[in-house]
């Protein structure tokens, strides 16, 4: 991408199309756009159509989406599967019809087997059952790199998918109904010191082990593999690290601050026992994380006590 490409950042106030908005500034790109969903309803077909025949972008990264944890999973699969598809439908097909020269799709590594083999290849997908907890969301995934190969494979077009492993960072969701386990539980060690609780509920075992990135990192690797990746494979992106959810529960409690107990609730779900991406491909093209856990927890808890914590909620908490 030129410096003065028109690029458009679908999803641009998320957790990942913020953090590629940061990035793209970082590296001047200069002639970005962008929408709200209450501006362009992208599950609205005629709204992306009119809004890419007047606006003509060159490179799109198509970050919006509907995304949540376990819980917003199970309680909205129809939410998950409709909203994602529409979206990601009407962008690509958008994207053929104007002329886009290269458009980034995100996926997930949610898109997986359950009982994948560790670390996971990209060429895994659809070697498998999917996790049920959030297959509705998984099956919507698979089909926009399905879309993005077909494109590719029909109208010639540039279309690449990108896997990430599970993301936290700046304009992460820290709502407790919705949230992915690293910010939730950022929320619930620190409403726990502030409560002087004397114990955290954890849901599951604490045993599963998961892999987690920076947005900043993987918003370098977007812009990375805009410039250096071509073709419909989907490629993933990680650390090559992973930990158990109980180690990352001491870890956020050492960063906040939080010195009471963890209870963990083995009733509850603990989703995929291990999720931890093959990153072989990406790396071989030149590109790597950089950083740390620990560093991207505590920047992280900064930015939800001064952003989120201080500014968008402000007074009372509900404790489970
Ligand atoms: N978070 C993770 O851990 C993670 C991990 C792997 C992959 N990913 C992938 O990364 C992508 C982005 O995730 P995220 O975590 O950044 O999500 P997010 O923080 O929830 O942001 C989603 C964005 O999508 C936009 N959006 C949702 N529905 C829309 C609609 N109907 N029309 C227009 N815009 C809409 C939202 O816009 P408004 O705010 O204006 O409504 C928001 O900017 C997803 O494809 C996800 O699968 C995320």
């Amino acid at each position: 991408m030129i410096r003065e490409a028109k690029i458009y950042v679908a999803g641009h106030g998320g957790l990942v199309g913020s953090g590629i908005m940061r990035k793209l500034a970082q590296h001047s790109y200069k002639n970005i756009i962008y929408r709200t969903s209450r501006e362009l309803d992208l599950q609205d077909q005629n709204a992306v159509n009119q809004f890419f025949a007047t606006e003509q972008p060159e490179y799109v990264f198509l970050a919006a989406a509907k995304v949540g944890g376990i819980l917003a999973n199970q309680n909205y699969p129809a939410q998950f599967i409709y909203n994602n598809l529409m979206i990601e439908a009407n962008v690509i097909h958008a994207a053929y019809t104007y002329g886009v020269k290269k458009l980034l799709f995100l996926g997930s590594s949610c898109i997986y087997p359950r009982l994948a083999l560790q670390p996971i290849k990209e060429e895994y997908l659809l070697t498998g059952e999917l996790e049920s907890t959030n297959e509705a969301y998984a099956i919507a995934k698979i089909a926009g790199i399905k879309i993005c190969q077909a494109y590719n494979k029909q109208y010639k077009t540039n279309f690449i998918s990108v896997m990430p492993t599970n993301l936290y960072g700046p304009n992460d969701n820290f709502d407790l109904a919705s949230s992915h386990v690293l910010p939730a539980l950022i929320r619930k060690f620190h409403e726990a010191k502030l409560k002087q609780q004397s114990s955290v509920g954890i849901w599951g075992t604490g045993k599963p082990r998961r892999e987690f990135l920076h947005v900043d990192d993987l918003a370098e690797a977007c812009i990375f593999l805009m410039d250096h990746y071509d073709g419909g494979n989907p490629i993933n992106v990680g650390t090559g690290i992973d930990i158990t959810i109980a180690e990352l529960a001491a870890l956020i409690a050492k960063v906040v601050g939080y010195s009471g107990h963890i209870r963990y609730k083995v009733d509850m779900p603990d989703g995929t026992m291990r999720k931890m991406l093959d990153i072989s491909k990406v790396t071989l093209l030149g590109w790597k994380a950089r950083i740390s856990l620990e560093e991207g927890i505590r920047s992280t808890y900064q930015w939800y006590i001064q952003e989120f914590y201080k500014n968008k909620i402000g007074g009372e908490f509900s404790f489970e």
